[in-house]
């Protein structure tokens, strides 16, 4: 599985204008395998969110391109990129970005309504993955009742609704104790791993480390 090219960037650029541009990426390259996890480090302000936005079709680049899985996402329209994250991306964000007012299934029961999922068929498969990551007890309470840990693997679990080929972790366990990263690591693990979903994850998180299968660093820009 591991020698299928999952995402490839070429020669990546990105200045943000402002009254002094910052070029936040300095022509990157980088191919990802499917099923891989790969570890981006570097310090705050080296580019990690930045490559990470891009690659996940949030942000477009400067300059050069971004496929996945054989597609050009740079030159896809608005419409065709919004779509095509739908299908092949799932994101997890150091802040969780739950619904607070919502359960934990009604965040993830949302993903799958907006890719046209709904019914019995979204409870189960809200309950399944719930569940897969021990939820259980918490599915029907507020995610603003939840702790840290719970509310970062309700965010997969939500991440995973549209069964994406590629998840991308912008310091996924910065905001958890020790006990909760690591078990946000070996769930983000677990998916490359048994599922085969390539898994970028930004982070400078020495338990990551140690279970990726790759780790790149950035700096000022530059891979
Ligand atoms: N929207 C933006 N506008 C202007 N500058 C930005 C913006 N986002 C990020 N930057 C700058 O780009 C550089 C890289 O930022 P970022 O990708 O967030 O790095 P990291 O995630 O490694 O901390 C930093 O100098 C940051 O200040
Ligand atoms: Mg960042």
């Amino acid at each position: 599985m591991l020698d299928k090219l999952a995402i490839a960037a070429h020669d990546l650029r990105m200045t943000y204008d402002g009254a002094r541009p910052v070029h936040a990426l300095k022509d990157v390259m980088l191919d990802i395998r499917q099923g891989e996890m790969l570890l981006v480090m570097g310090p705050s302000g080296s580019g990690k969110s930045t490559l990470l936005s891009i690659i996940g079709g949030l942000l477009t680049p400067t300059g050069g391109s971004v496929s996945v899985s054989g597609t050009e996402i740079t030159h896809l329209g608005r419409k065709a990129l919004g779509r095509f994250r739908l299908q092949n991306f799932g994101y997890v964000f150091q802040t969780f970005n739950l619904f607070s007012s919502m359960t934990g299934a009604e965040n993830v029961e949302l993903a799958f309504d907006i890719r046209g999922v709904r019914g019995r068929k979204a409870r189960t498969a809200v309950r399944d993955l719930l569940s897969q990551f021990g939820l259980n007890e918490q599915a029907d309470r507020l995610a603003r009742d939840l702790s840290g840990g719970e509310k970062q693997r309700v965010a997969i679990a939500r991440a995973l609704a549209g069964n994406p080929c590629a998840i991308l972790a912008d310091e996924p366990t910065s905001q958890l104790d020790a006990e909760n990263g690591a078990i946000v690591t070996d769930i983000l693990s677990e998916l490359a791993r048994k599922r085969g979903t390539t898994v970028v994850i930004a982070a400078h998180d020495d338990r990551i480390q140690k279970v990726a299968d790759r780790v790149v660093r950035l700096d000022d820009g530059r891979l």
